[in-house]
């Protein structure tokens, strides 16, 4: 496995792949990987004959206060994973090189960034489509990989894909659970032995809402208001959002079907967590 830190570097790789006719795959990342990742880059080995993840805490995505500085960081382990799921390349660019003096051009998607967690940290995924719009002008994939946990980024990435005619296929990735149900998140590391065992109910509001859902109920309020009861007997556990919409617009629904998402976000701790389910999905 190759490491590339230039952006030049990595350019030059990819367009001389590119000539040769070689499918390229790219997995985004910020690192400190886990099986999750790891799911990505096992798809993206068999779909792809180069396959490059990217390393790089995208400062841009990072909101005052957020946790930019104390985001997980560990290389050397995040290299041992990716040469272990069969990655060809890593690049792993230095923000200096991503966000040079004078840089000044982002990339925005509108509609479908208001919501959700765009409602709670804006900004948020301005940076997000701007790094991953350098990244596919960086590595030149065919396809790139996103998991469905952070479902909002993935129709965002989709819907600034189309529009922006990058010539990239997007393929979203089931989410990966722990053996009791946590989604994993590089941010659970964040958390105390108490708040691991109180970050359950992200998933414990998923399962509660989608058996009700499976014996008849489809309002929203129902399912909203007995899922904010969960969550407010976690002493730890405050909520940012609890929200039910249309998985393709993101838009609030007052009826509840296949086609819904019920997202969630709640701080365990001072730990953000999310999680989500679409009920015409399996689980
Ligand atoms: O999901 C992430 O890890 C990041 O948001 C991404 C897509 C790598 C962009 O920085």
């Amino acid at each position: 496995m190759q490491v590339i830190e230039s952006v030049k570097d990595m350019q030059t790789f990819s367009a001389s792949a590119k000539k040769r006719g070689t499918v390229i795959g790219l997995v985004p990342t910020m690192g400190y990987l886990h099986a999750g990742h790891g799911s990505l880059m096992v798809e993206g080995r068999k779909l792809s004959q180069l396959l490059v993840a990217s390393i790089f805490v995208n400062p841009t995505q990072f909101g005052i206060g957020e946790d930019f500085e104390s985001y997980p960081r560990n290389l050397d382990g995040d290299l041992a994973i990716a040469a272990n799921a069969g990655v060809d390349v890593v690049f792993a660019p230095k923000a200096a090189e991503i966000y040079p003096d004078g840089f000044q051009s982002y990339v925005n998607t509108e509609k479908i960034t208001l919501p959700l967690c765009g409602g709670s940290r804006p900004g948020h995924f301005r940076g997000v489509t701007t790094v991953v719009a350098k990244l596919f002008n960086m590595v030149l994939p065919d396809i790139a990989l996103f998991g469905k946990k952070d479902f909002q980024q993935l129709a965002v990435i989709r819907r600034m894909t189309m529009d922006l005619n990058f010539p990239v296929k997007i393929i979203g990735m089931p989410i990966v659970r722990e053996a009791d149900g946590l989604a994993m998140s590089s941010r659970n590391a964040y958390l105390s032995t108490s708040e691991r065992q109180d970050a359950l109910c992200l998933k414990s509001c998923i399962d509660q809402a989608r058996a009700a859902y499976l014996s008849g109920e489809c309002s929203r309020t129902a399912l909203q208001t007995a899922a904010q009861w969960l969550i407010a007997a976690v002493s730890s556990a405050k909520i940012d959002y609890i929200e039910f919409c249309d998985s393709r617009t993101l838009e609030t629904v007052e009826t509840v079907d296949e086609n819904t998402l019920m997202a969630l976000a709640v701080r365990v701790g001072k730990t953000r967590l999310i999680d989500n389910t679409v009920f015409g999905e399996n689980q």
